[in-house]
């Protein structure tokens, strides 16, 4: 598997959708992952969540997420993902939810790794492309074991992990610590894709000089701002640092973004799952606290494009009589 460049989207869920990730495409995300999808699910043959698993000819390479903690079920869920012609699959590790860890899926199998041998071991098996996993540093801060899964993902076939350098217990509380990153990517010989904290062009230079990692994945910074895969890539490639999007970009940006979530998703649905990507586009518009305010109101595209032009005209008082 080829992929050109080395910034990665983050598995997001409630965001990553097939919109999002050519947006993310667009902007220079050199690989972009679904959100996490349930192997149980899928076994269930779940209408909406083989929607998450269909992707697109004109998105790849992309790699589909699953979690779960049934081997059995993980097996089946990659013969059918494989379906959809993914570039890879990843394993959950690492998700820190109630209602994913109490089925001993995400990060629990940090506190369980013959199980997650397991899983990887079926992933591996059935799958016609690589697998690979995303894992925290461990359950809490003083149980390190991200070593432990490396090695052990190595001996399973796993072609790469990703390490968000936090522990489940730890959330988004402190500051992820690459020095983990740093140390994984010393003692395994597969790729290691960092993650955690990455917001900024500088902090992309820095965390590839202070942990020798093979690609960056980004997440948060890339759901408020697609555009940061360009900063950081002219940046990187080119040692440009390319300003924000001016307020007429964020415009065009969001109406792109918002076409194509409402034909996916309905006029009415896709207008809902946009209220919260157009109160983070907006964030910073001169006097915007208004335009944010009807923007979370919005109930389709028309609504979404009405409000954004007439603020871009400075009329938005006229458009809403
Ligand atoms: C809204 C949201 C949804 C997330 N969904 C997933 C997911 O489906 N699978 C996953 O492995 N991690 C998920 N994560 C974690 C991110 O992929 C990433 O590991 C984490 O946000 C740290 O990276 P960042 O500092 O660049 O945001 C999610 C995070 C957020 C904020």
């Amino acid at each position: 598997m080829t992929i050109t460049g080395n910034l990665f989207l983050a598995p997001l869920a409630g965001i990553s959708n097939r919109p999002f990730r050519l947006l993310a495409r667009k902007y220079g995300a050199a690989l972009c992952y679904t959100e996490m999808v349930s192997a149980d699910a899928i076994a269930m043959k779940q209408e909406k969540t083989i929607r998450m698993i269909d992707t697109s000819p004109d998105e790849h390479p992309i790699g589909v997420q699953l979690f779960g903690s049934r081997p059995e079920y993980i097996a089946g869920a990659v013969r059918k993902v494989l379906e959809f012609g993914p570039d890879l699959i990843d394993l959950n590790l690492g998700c820190p939810v109630k209602k994913v860890v109490r089925k001993n899926g995400g990060a629990a199998l940090l506190k369980n790794t013959a199980l997650a041998e397991e899983l990887m071991a079926a992933a591996v098996e059935n799958a016609t492309v690589p697998v690979t996993i995303k894992i925290r540093t461990g359950w809490e801060a003083k149980s390190d074991i991200y070593i432990e899964v490396g090695l052990i993902a190595e001996r399973a076939g796993i072609s790469a992990i990703t390490l968000h350098a936090r522990s489940r217990t730890q959330g988004y509380g402190v500051k992820s610590d690459w020095s983990k990153i740093a140390h994984l990517k010393r003692e395994i010989s597969i790729p290691v894709i960092g993650n955690g904290d990455v917001r900024t062009p500088l902090d992309a230079e820095e965390m590839f000089k202070q942990t020798g990692c093979d690609a960056i994945m980004i997440g948060r910074a890339a759901m408020k701002n697609p555009f940061v895969f360009r900063q950081i890539r002219s940046y990187l490639e080119e040692g440009d640092l390319v300003p924000e999007m001016t307020i007429d970009e964020k415009i065009e940006l969001a109406l792109e973004h918002a076409r194509m979530v409402c034909d996916r998703f309905g006029p009415k649905g896709g207008a809902l799952m946009m209220r919260k990507h157009l109160s983070w586009y907006s964030k910073g518009f001169l006097a915007g606290a208004e335009l944010r305010r009807r923007l979370k109101t919005v109930c389709s595209y028309e609504d979404i494009s009405t409000l954004l032009r007439a603020y871009r005209e400075g009329s938005l008082d006229v458009a809403n009589q």
